[in-house]
């Protein structure tokens, strides 16, 4: 069992992608998995339900006003059910609130109670370093960073790894770097090549030998609110984000304590 924050403060590299098709994978290989969504865009939240009304969110459990288990969302897919904690929709008062919602352990104050009813809870962040972000860092056990495969994607890395120094000296000494995954990874730019042999260079076994391909699939399947397990089971994509859980769910295994052999 092991809370994963899906981070990077760098927007648009993965991160809603990434925690929705990696819980989609592991679901499909019998995991049971929580998504957290913490980003007040909610991305992962309309990923997986589509626009729904919702009365009860994080936002009501950060408050106080409603408890965990009454939030999460049963979503039924023909490969399993995905948990999911959704974020709130009223994504200004969202902001607000929770800022205002005191010390920054309120994620671990919902998380650690139930974290022993998954086999993982994965945490979707918002691309700042905002309060929800740092909060998720301190309730985590690790850390999954995604890069795109551009210019100045190191830079990026280089601040996660500043601020994941001070969340270890600070409210959290246990954190984690789980791994860094290349994602929209395209072999024909030249770029995306030397951008990957860096990242293997620097980071050397923190890098996920799994990469995940740039495709248009990627991109589709959200609006058709399907994860790309079920949107195109065929794609390349499809293909790396299952060898990216079982690489995740190894490395988990020797990271961490008590997660379940399977
Ligand atoms: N491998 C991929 N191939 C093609 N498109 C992708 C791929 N990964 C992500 N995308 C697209 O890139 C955009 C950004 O991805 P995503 O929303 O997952 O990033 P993010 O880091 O969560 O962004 P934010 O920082 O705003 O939360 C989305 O439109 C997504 O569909
Ligand atoms: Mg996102």
């Amino acid at each position: 069992m092991a809370i994963v924050s899906v981070a990077n403060q760098k927007g648009g590299v993965g991160k809603t992608t990434l925690t929705v098709n990696l819980s989609a994978a592991l679901t499909s290989r019998g995991k049971k998995v929580l998504v957290v969504d913490t980003d007040p865009q909610g991305n992962a939240t309309t990923s997986l339900i589509g626009l729904e009304d919702l009365d009860t969110t994080l936002l009501e459990v950060v408050m106080d006003d409603a408890d965990v288990d009454s939030a999460i969302i049963s979503v039924e897919k023909s490969f399993g059910t995905i948990h999911l904690l959704p974020a709130p929709p009223d994504l200004a008062l969202a902001n607000i609130e929770i800022e205002g919602a005191g010390t920054l352990s309120y994620m671990k104050d919902i998380l650690h109670p139930i974290k022993n009813s998954y086999d993982y809870i994965l945490i979707d962040t918002p691309p700042s370093v905002s309060s929800l972000m740092l909060s998720s860092l301190i309730a985590s056990d690790g850390v999954i960073v995604p890069l795109q495969a551009e210019f100045l994607a190191l830079e990026g890395l280089s601040q996660m790894w500043k601020l994941m120094e001070t969340i270890r000296n600070g409210m959290n000494p246990f954190l984690e770097l789980i791994g860094v995954v290349i994602n929209m990874w395209d072999p024909r730019t030249i770029l995306a090549r030397q951008v990957l042999e860096e990242v293997k260079r620097v980071l050397g076994d923190k890098a996920f030998e799994t990469v995940i391909p740039r495709t248009v699939r990627v991109a589709e399947a959200p609006s058709h609110t399907m994860t790309l397990l079920e949107y195109a089971p065929d794609s390349k994509a499809t293909t790396a984000f299952l060898q990216l859980a079982e690489e995740f769910h190894r490395r988990c295994r020797e990271m961490f304590q008590g997660v379940n052999e399977a």
